[in-house]
This record gives C-alpha cells, structure tokens and sequence, in this order.
C-alpha cells in the first residue's frame, strides 16, 4: 500500500443519482479502515475552489446508504474550466493536505479530474454515478437499477389510466443522448413502442406498428420515449403527428423528468456503490491513479478516465431484438 497517501478528499458531480450517498458513506469508511483521514467536499469543484470542505468520519455516513441524493452536493463549476479556478482547488487541497480525490460523477466529472491530473499529477480515481447508463468501462453506472425501476413503476401506473380511457400515452424518459433507460424500462413495462436515439425507427414505420398493434385488438398503448430520440422534434411534436394522422386514437403525453434521478437506491445499486467505493480507495493506496471504477461480468475493473470519457458505450442488440418481438 502507497504510504504517501494519509488523506483522501471524495465529492459527488454532475447529475445526482441514487447510490451517490452509498458510494460516499463506501468511500469514508474504505478510509477508517485503513487508518487514513477523509475530507468531503462539498459541491464538486465548485466547492474545491471555495474550501468547503468537512472532515467524514466512519459515523458521519451513518443512515445514508438508503437515501437517494448526495449529501455533499453537487454543481456545475464554469470557474474549474479555467486555470485559475483549478489553480485555487489546488491550492486548497494543499492547504488541507489532502493527497487524493475520489469524484463520484459522470463524464463530465471524469473530464475535468483528467485535466487536474494532467496539470498536478494530483492522484484521482473516478466511480460512474449517473442514472443514464452512458460511461463507456463498466457495465452499470450508479443509480442506473433504481431508475429504471423508478420508471418502471412509472409506467405501469400511466398503464392503468391508459388502458381506463383506451389512449395512446407517449412517455419521455431520461438519459441525455443515451437509450439503455427507455429501452430496458420499455421492455420492463411492456411498452408497444420504444423511441431511442441509437435506432432511427421513422415516423412511417412507427405509424405501421400503432396501427397493426390497434387491428391486433390493443385498445390503449404506451410508447416510451428517451429524452435525446430525434424521432420527432419532441415528445409534444411526435404525439401532435400521430393524433393527426391516427384520428382513431386519443393521444396523452407524459413527461417523467427529474423524479427519475430520485428515490431510495436498490439494493443492487447500494451493493454496487460499496463495492465501487472500496475498490476506488483501495486502488489509489495501491498507488494507481487516473482510472474509473467499473463493473463486468459482475467484477470490479479499471478503465483509465481518458478511455472512459472518450469512449462509447453500446446499446443491447440482443434486447433491440427481445423489443422488436414483444411489439408482436
Ligand atoms: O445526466 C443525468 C441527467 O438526468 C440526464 O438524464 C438529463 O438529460 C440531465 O441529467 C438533466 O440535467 P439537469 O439536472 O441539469 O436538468
């Protein structure tokens, strides 16, 4: 184990996810138990710039593990995108002596951790905390399971209304440019249709499916649509084109937003968070830096940020197909 590092500083940025309060409490008592101090930062490289730092003990994190959210915060910093602003988190991580950061966040995160490495050979570990599923080095992000249970839930309340009233719903779900969040709760909750951005499916065919599912006796139908599909122009848009050109259906939208990026973690998403923690801390006294924590075939891996923030990661073929077959 590396004896140069005493005190390691771990913080949450970007989106928030469920998992995050996990990943720290796996962070701070990682450290307890190797007999090494941990600094929270609070607010991300926002809060580095202004010192806003507090000493975790292995009790501060107690009763955390089950709360969604981040107890240290998180903001965009547009002051760490400068030298100057860097200069001060450094300056201030000297200050506290702290020789090591731990930063739970997306790829944004991981970006600005990179440069901070470059510029100070200042030892960094990434763990992927994002509901979207969308880092390239691990097979799960933090907060991804109870998101797509969150909108799962979602749905099969919307079906309800859905199939009462005999409609169309057109659902939005989140996940900036990625699909893995529409496609997997799509098939989870049965949905008629899927609109990803890594599949341009055409409003042509999508009129097809509604209509053949219609003929084949479905009253009601519920498309899932990820935030970033270019189906249409939007989720209003795509749903005004299908009441217009479906007279026969009555049409609803329902936009789930930032709920899905709430609620108590899962249990796999609290297990993951645990074991992406330890193995952040552990790696950094093994001496290892500029990596991200991640998950494959259900074992612990390190890719390094540059890779993990440059690469893509794909979406499911096999369950393109399992989606394809279940429209029949
Ligand atoms: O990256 C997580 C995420 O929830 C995306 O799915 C979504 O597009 C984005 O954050 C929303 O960002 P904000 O919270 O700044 O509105």
């Amino acid at each position: 184990m590396s004896k140069s590092i005493k005190k390691i500083g771990v913080m949450t940025s970007g989106g928030d996810a469920p998992g995050m309060n996990a990943a720290i409490r796996a962070v701070v008592r990682t450290c307890a138990y190797h007999g090494i101090d941990c600094i929270g930062i609070y607010r991300g490289y926002q809060g580095m710039i202004e010192a806003d730092f507090k000493p975790m003990s292995a009790r501060s994190v107690n009763n955390i593990i089950n709360k969604g959210g981040t107890i240290l915060k998180s903001a965009r910093s547009d002051e760490f995108r400068t030298k100057e602003g860097r200069r001060k988190a450094y300056d201030n991580l000297l200050d506290y002596d702290i020789d090591a950061l731990v930063l739970i966040g997306g790829d944004g995160t991981f970006t600005g951790g990179m440069i901070f490495n470059q510029e100070y050979k200042f030892p960094v570990i990434g763990i992927p905390g994002t509901i979207d599923n969308d880092i390239y080095g691990t097979r799960f992000t933090l907060g991804y399971d109870t998101a797509l249970n969150t909108v799962v839930e979602a749905i099969d309340k919307i079906r309800d209304t859905a199939s009462s009233h005999s409609r169309l719903f057109f659902v939005e779900v989140m996940g900036r440019d990625a699909g893995d969040i529409a496609l997997n709760a799509g098939v989870g909750a049965g949905a008629e249709e899927i609109l990803i951005p890594e599949e341009d499916m055409g409003l042509d065919r999508l009129l097809e499916s509604l209509q053949r599912s219609r003929k084949s006796g479905k009253s009601s139908s519920i498309v899932v649509v990820a935030e970033g599909d270019r189906t249409g122009e939007n989720v209003f848009e795509l749903a005004n084109y299908v009441e217009e050109n479906l007279p026969k259906y009555e049409v609803r939208v329902s936009v789930l937003g930032h709920m899905q990026r709430g609620g108590a973690p899962s249990c796999y998403d609290r297990v993951l968070a645990s074991r992406m923690g330890v193995k952040s801390v552990e790696s950094l006294l093994e001496g290892k830096s500029n990596y991200m924590v991640g998950v494959a075939d259900d074992q612990m891996i390190l890719t390094p940020l540059d890779q993990a923030v440059k690469g893509h990661s794909e979406i499911d073929a096999e369950l393109l197909r399992v989606s394809d077959i279940m429209t029949t």
